[in-house]
């Protein structure tokens, strides 16, 4: 089955990017000129996607305005003869079908997923982390949708974390299937010892899944945090009928962390068509000061 819709949780309060995130939800912080959702989104179109459900909360209705028209804008954009902006400006608002729906309390990610139930009904659908901006050639959602379409099972994006980190990650016992392939049965969430691990592969910012999820989130106790983890449903789903893990490539940043938003802004600018190489300049000049 073809996979078309997605779900872009966006509801957290984003409490270690404060203070920045008080009032400005971290989904809408800015990679040079567009908000870190808006990468996201055009991920999800270049993968095949043309209905998207955002999870927001309160205090995130700029992320609606982001993808709406705007017509004083527009007017004065073509007023003033600036076409390429006025273009650009009414083109986010078509990317896709954009749906919205508010996570009334913030319960974490497995309770904001749930919340998608009704858009997605019977449907395989894709979830993007609204902080987690991934960039290659090949969009990781793709990677993913891929997977599912060969192996018919729900797939989780996947990436190695170095050893020291995967206390604070999510530990897959997975079985090579091909190339960056795997079979994953089961899960280990934050191992506290070495015995505990059972591979250095983590779940990491994209997964497919199949709408029985919502049935195992219904009966998912509150964990960590005393949220609602997506993690622990993911658990019942690898242990009961397995999942599919892909090793996607393409770079990921972290947009809920400070350091990682630096690196975001940093390597996207250097690939900007239009300042790179001046920004390229700058670095090398201030590296010089180091
Ligand atoms: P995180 O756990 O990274 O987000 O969730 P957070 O809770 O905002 O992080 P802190 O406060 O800095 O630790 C990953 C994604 O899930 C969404 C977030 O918006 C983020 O995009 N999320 C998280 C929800 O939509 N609802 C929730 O209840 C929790």
């Amino acid at each position: 089955m073809k996979v078309t819709k997605a779900v872009i949780p966006a509801a957290g309060l984003g409490t270690r990017v404060l203070p920045a995130t008080k009032s400005m939800p971290k989904e809408m912080l800015t990679i040079v000129d567009k908000p870190a959702i808006q990468y996201i989104v055009e991920e999800a179109v270049n993968s095949g996607i043309t209905d998207i459900l955002i999870i927001t909360n309160r205090g995130k209705g700029v992320i609606e305005d982001h993808f709406d028209r705007s017509p004083e804008l527009e007017e004065r954009l073509l007023a003033s003869g600036k076409k390429d902006v006025y273009e650009e400006v009414v083109s986010i608002s078509k990317l896709a079908n954009i749906f919205f729906i508010r996570q009334k309390e913030t319960k974490g990610l497995g309770h904001a997923v749930n919340c998608a139930r009704s858009f997605i009904g019977n449907d395989p659908f894709a979830v993007l982390y609204g902080d987690d901006v991934i960039i290659g050639e090949d969009p990781a959602c793709a990677q993913l949708i891929r997977a599912y379409e060969k192996y018919g099972k729900a797939v989780v994006g996947i990436k190695a974390v170095p050893e020291d980190a995967i206390s604070k990650y999510s530990s897959l016992k997975v079985d090579k299937l091909e190339d960056n392939i795997y079979s994953c049965t089961d899960m280990v969430e934050k191992p506290k010892t070495k015995e505990e691990v059972l591979s250095l592969y983590s779940i990491l910012g994209r997964c497919v899944l199949t709408p029985d999820i919502f049935d195992i989130l219904d009966n998912t106790k509150p964990g960590a945090g005393g949220e609602i983890q997506l993690t622990d449903a993911m658990k019942t789903l690898a242990r009961t009928v397995g999942m599919t893990g892909v090793d996607f490539t393409g770079k990921r940043y972290d947009m809920g962390d400070k350091l990682g938003i630096l690196q975001a802004t940093v390597e996207i600018a250097l690939q900007n068509p239009v300042l790179g190489n001046s920004f390229r300049e700058y670095l090398k000049d201030i590296a010089k000061t180091l």
